[in-house]
């Protein structure tokens, strides 16, 4: 019988993941289909219920809902109850699992581009909302050298560093003292939508300071490349965009509902296939 599986949120009409689910589930055969439902907040509590009552394998969910959905799940991973949120729920027989993957997912594909450990790396996070935190906890478990956050609201950078220093050794900055002392860091993280579409000539922060040979990385995948991403690649930096993190997401999610690994590279190219461009 095919296994339905999908994705909730809204909006969700431009959500890459059917491409890239359908992309694994035809690479390895599989008997699966992969939806983008749309859900608005007041339906939320129905659409859980409906993935129980219509036996759909799994779902993925996306914005505005990964805070809001964990109270109507039977079981909550502790990582994502750490994080507060959950993008990836498992239907076992009936009892709705909530995980989160996207900080883990953001941590294998940084080890997959940088190639090596990040236990000798000074990070700088920009940002301190959902995206900041479960990227910076996953990176501070993982245990790097230094993490840094710093955000347009102070308070939000020192809240998520008091969680953070519980792993890694971390502490915050103010937007301008981060900018300041940008040669300090060894990889550079924006978590903020700045310079997202249709903002394309908005920054995080100046890359004046930049250490050569650090490392840039935007969780924006629209545009391709972020203003951020440009410059930082005009000095030489190696850098990556928001694809990694959403494709090794996407595929800790798939061996969650599958137990199997995902054909990540498979995936990787339908996104990228998809997005017309390559990094
Ligand atoms: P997400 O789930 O995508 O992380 P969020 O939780 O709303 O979304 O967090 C958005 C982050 O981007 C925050 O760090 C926010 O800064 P504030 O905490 O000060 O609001 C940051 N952000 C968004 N727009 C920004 C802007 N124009 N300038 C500076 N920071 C911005």
């Amino acid at each position: 019988m095919n296994q339905v599986l999908g994705v909730i949120g809204s909006p969700i009409s431009h959500s890459l993941s059917p491409v890239m689910h359908e992309a694994a589930y035809e690479e390895l055969q599989l008997n699966c289909s992969y939806h983008a439902f749309h859900v608005e907040s007041t339906q939320l509590k129905s659409a859980v219920e409906g993935v129980r009552s219509l036996g759909l394998k799994g779902i993925n969910v996306t914005i505005p809902h990964k805070v809001d959905v964990i109270q109507y799940l039977d079981h909550i991973d502790p990582l994502a109850e750490e994080i507060g949120a959950v993008n990836t729920i498992v239907n076992d027989q009936g009892v709705l699992k909530g995980y989160n993957t996207d900080g883990d997912g953001y941590v294998y594909a940084l080890l997959q581009r940088i190639g090596k450990t990040l236990h000798d790396k000074r990070i700088l996070i920009v940002g301190a909302g959902g995206a900041a935190k479960g990227v910076a906890l996953c990176l501070s478990k993982y245990g790097v050298k230094k993490m840094t956050i710093t955000n347009r609201t102070s308070s939000k950078a020192e809240d998520l560093a008091v969680i953070c220093s519980q792993y890694s050794d971390t502490d915050y900055l103010s937007l301008g003292m981060a900018q300041a002392e940008l040669a300090k860091f060894d990889i550079m993280i924006n978590t903020t939508s700045i310079g997202m579409a249709p903002n394309f000539d908005q920054m995080p922060l100046s890359l004046e300071n930049l250490r050569k040979g650090a490392f840039v990385s935007d969780l924006i995948y629209n545009p391709y490349k972020t203003k951020l991403l440009i410059e930082a690649e005009n000095k030489g930096s190696g850098i990556m965009n928001g694809v990694d993190m959403f494709v090794h997401q996407g595929a800790l999610a798939f061996k969650k509902w599958f137990n199997k690994e995902a054909p990540v590279q498979i995936m990787k190219n339908s996104v990228i296939k998809h997005l017309g461009g390559s990094i």
